[in-house]
């Protein structure tokens, strides 16, 4: 609903003169917009540079239903253009966006004001105009990527960056004026949720069509470029759920402490388990499948092999967190995990489940599977999909 007053702002309140410049008095934006868009209101407020148009990506095959979840969150959007991977969207009375937009949406995994493509001349022509179109925006850092080419695991395919996009990055830090002190690209910490760095987005849709952008890296994953976690998978994890498990919890921002325990639904084979027995967490897995022997050989590990129906409450009893990734439909997990937070003696700190999407269909009803995890006693409750979710969405509650 933030998203739909905050258009609603869009709509009616961006001034089109000098003379209205800050005529509606910040106290009231904040009842409007609520506390986070504060800072989109404060961009219009101040004057802000502006842009016509927001651009999006995703995963492939997940833009219908971003564009269904803009329609139903933020009914002032029209989708202006639309590639595999990578969505535009303008305002429908032609308001603008300031770069402070951002969404809570689920299905985009990055999110900037677009600001247009560069594809004439030369690289080196292409990289000058990129800064030429950031014009005097104070941007921090630099954030290039590729929009995904298939869905992930089509013919093993993983999203994620490549050597062309880094081959971008390089040309482009070249080519930037001196007095733009970029941060070096390595994994940058968490960013104040208020003051993060503005970022230039350079979205690789093609290989000459490069569309530029930018955004407010807030929070850990606007801070990673495309929203793709800047991990490897290690040469010893046992899957790539490793990775899926290591995005959800820097996502989630739990403070998972070690000694504490987890229940994990659904482990085998492991790599999730590996995850969290890294962070010197206790994990008991509960799979009626078999555990690779890595992780069954790991002292903070413990199999339970049943299925979850078939487990004494006792074992959840102890929990401080649980997560589930059980290949069900959602319906099937939100019954499994609701039985087991609502049994007596169990007292979770947070939950980490995944949703599976076995139809992109199911996505129409995500607002109702979050008000229920939310009808559970949980005060937080989010969802995103997540770039090592197939088709499947992550939803935290603490
Ligand atoms: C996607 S895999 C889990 C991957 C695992 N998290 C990892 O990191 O390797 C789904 C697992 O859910 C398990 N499963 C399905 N229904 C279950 C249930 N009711 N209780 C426990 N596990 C279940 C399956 O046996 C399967 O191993």
């Amino acid at each position: 609903m933030w998203g739909f007053s905050c258009a609603a702002i869009h709509a009616t309140g961006i001034p089109d003169s000098g003379e209205r410049r800050g005529v509606v008095p910040l106290r009231v934006c904040v009842r409007l917009v609520g506390l986070d868009d504060v800072w989109t209101v404060w961009g219009w407020l101040t004057m802000a540079e502006l842009a016509r148009f927001v651009f999006m990506t995703c995963q492939v095959g997940a833009e219908p239903v971003l564009k269904a979840e803009m329609a139903r969150d933020w009914p002032g959007l029209r989708f202006a253009y639309s590639r595999p991977g990578f969505v535009t969207f303008k305002h429908s009375t032609g308001a603008e966006f300031s770069d402070e937009f951002h969404t809570h949406s689920v299905f985009a995994r990055s999110t900037g004001v677009s600001l247009g493509k560069v594809t004439q001349g030369t690289p080196e022509e292409r990289a000058r105009a990129v800064w030429q179109m950031l014009a005097d925006r104070p941007i921090a850092d630099l954030h290039v990527f590729p929009r995904d080419k298939f869905e992930p695991g089509f013919r093993d395919y993983e999203p994620g960056l490549t050597d062309e996009s880094r081959a971008v990055e390089t040309l482009l830090r070249s080519a930037a004026e001196a007095p733009r002190a970029l941060a070096d690209r390595v994994p940058p910490p968490p960013p104040d949720p208020k003051t993060g760095p503005l970022v230039a987005d350079v979205v690789l849709v093609e290989p000459d069509e490069w569309w530029i952008g930018c955004h407010r890296a807030r929070r850990p994953v606007s801070a990673w470029p495309g929203g793709l976690l800047p991990l490897e998978l290690p040469p010893t994890a046992v899957s790539r759920v490793y990775l899926k498990m290591q995005e959800s919890l820097l996502w989630s921002g739990f403070k998972m402490l070690p000694g504490q325990t987890v229940v994990e639904l659904g482990s085998a084979p492991g790599g999730a388990s590996q995850a969290l027995l890294e962070k010197g967490l206790l994990v008991v897995g509960i799979d009626p499948a078999e555990m690779d022997p890595m992780v069954l050989a790991d002292n903070g590990f413990r199999h339970v092999r049943k299925r979850s129906k078939d487990v004494p409450r006792r074992e959840f009893q102890r929990a401080d967190w649980l997560t589930c990734d059980i290949n069900l439909p959602p319906n099937y997990t939100l019954d499994t995990v609701e039985a087991i937070v609502k049994a007596p003696g169990v007292r979770l700190k947070g939950v980490i489940m995944n949703l599976k999407l076995v139809d992109w269909k199911l996505a129409e009803s995500i607002p109702e599977y979050l008000k229920r995890v939310q009808s559970w006693g949980f005060k937080q409750v989010r969802a995103r999909q997540l770039h090592h979710n197939r088709q499947e969405i992550c939803v935290v509650a603490k």
